[in-house]
């Protein structure tokens, strides 16, 4: 069994961050999701995996993630000239595949438990395919899966307007070979992308085994800001230990579930869990609350931040209430004159805003 990983994509929804980062590259509780997903590729033992990148992010991609000895795994990058749609992206990669069953995972989904259990059971059935589904409430976002009383997939549609139920197809797909000739059937979608949601219709369509699981743990899907801060919150507080390794002054009281990072100072401060905070940081006179992840190097002084994602090397000074932000990496903030209003920010990289 083999693994294509797609980090290719445009990440469109999330510039200015994505201009300078590859999407799948940003952190989640201080770790980029990209690593989170070869976790759990090799939790399964699939050691082959090919990763798909795109010509503008591609050696930012390989740069971190190298040749996967990191993970115990052989990683073959394979580049998709343009983002012509995920079945497109499985295509690119079909010398790589050759006649292997494999494990599809998008580079900016996760969800919970990792997939260890699906490939078990499709090696054990070897259904043509195996798709997991997960309820959302908006369904006309995703690609959607009409079940019968059995709980067989019937019939899939990729973002309807009009969904006929709320099971979202998760970015996570086994697949045999068969899957090659149904990509070679299909058209472009109006989008002018190549749907996998429209070739395992085509399974579906030749009578094959499609098999789906309703997941009911969690799903994150990292596509925009509040994805992010989501999947953010959920993984500090599924997943975080309490792990202090700086330094933390008597005047300062940490609670609960935080992370600080090697030679990052505390003084002056409150830090309530389930924070992370990584290497190198300096918190003075601030409060950090829940649900909030600064990135290494990052400075913030007199402030206080909540429910946010703060990319490296920040500097935050004097902002009375920061919250449901992500902020890119260098970015500057600093209160220019005394009105304490509430802000919140959605700003890119290396941006400097006085406030
Ligand atoms: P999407 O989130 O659907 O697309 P995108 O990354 O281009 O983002 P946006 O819509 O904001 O522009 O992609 C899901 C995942 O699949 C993501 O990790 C990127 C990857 N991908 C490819 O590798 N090739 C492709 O052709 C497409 C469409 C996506």
């Amino acid at each position: 069994m083999k693994a294509i990983v797609l980090a290719g994509g445009k990440g469109t929804r999330l510039r200015p961050i994505t201009n300078t980062i590859a999407k799948q590259l940003l952190p989640v509780a201080n770790k980029p999701i990209l690593f989170y997903v070869l976790d759990q590729i090799r939790e399964t033992g699939i050691s082959e995996i090919c990763m798909i990148i795109s010509p503008e992010t591609g050696a930012n991609i390989k740069e971190s993630v190298g040749d996967g000895s990191r993970w115990g795994v052989q990683i073959t990058y394979v580049l998709q000239p343009e983002p012509l749609g995920l079945a497109h992206a499985v295509s690119t990669a079909r010398e790589f595949l050759a006649d292997s069953p494999f494990l599809m995972f998008l580079g900016d989904n996760l969800i919970q438990g990792g997939v260890r259990d699906f490939v078990r059971e499709f090696n054990a059935n070897r259904p043509d395919a195996l798709i997991l589904l997960k309820e959302v409430p908006d369904p006309r976002l995703f690609g959607v899966a009409e079940l019968n009383d059995r709980g067989e997939v019937l019939h899939l549609v990729e973002k309807p307007q009009e969904p006929k139920t709320n099971l979202a197809l998760v970015g996570i797909y086994l697949f045999t070979p068969d899957i090659h000739r149904a990509i070679a059937q299909i058209k472009p979608s109006k989008r002018g992308e190549l749907e996998i949601t429209d070739a395992i219709q085509k399974l579906l369509d030749a009578g094959k085994r499609v098999r789906s699981h309703i997941l009911g743990g969690w799903w994150l899907d990292t596509g925009k800001k509040d994805d992010m801060l989501e999947a953010n919150r959920v993984v500090l507080d599924t997943m975080l230990r309490r792990d202090i390794q700086g330094r933390v002054d008597s005047r300062s009281q940490v609670v609960g579930r935080v992370h600080i990072g090697e030679g990052s100072r505390v003084e002056g401060s409150t830090i309530r869990g389930p924070v992370s905070i990584a290497e190198g940081c300096e918190i003075r006179n601030s409060h950090i609350g829940p649900f909030t992840s600064v990135g290494a190097g990052t400075v913030i002084e007199d402030s206080s931040v909540e429910h946010s994602v703060i990319l490296e090397q920040g500097r935050i000074q004097g902002i009375e209430r920061l919250e449901d932000s992500l902020i890119g990496k260098g970015v500057e903030l600093r209160k220019a004159d005394s009105r304490f209003k509430t802000v919140k920010l959605f700003v890119g990289c290396d941006s400097r805003l006085e406030l």
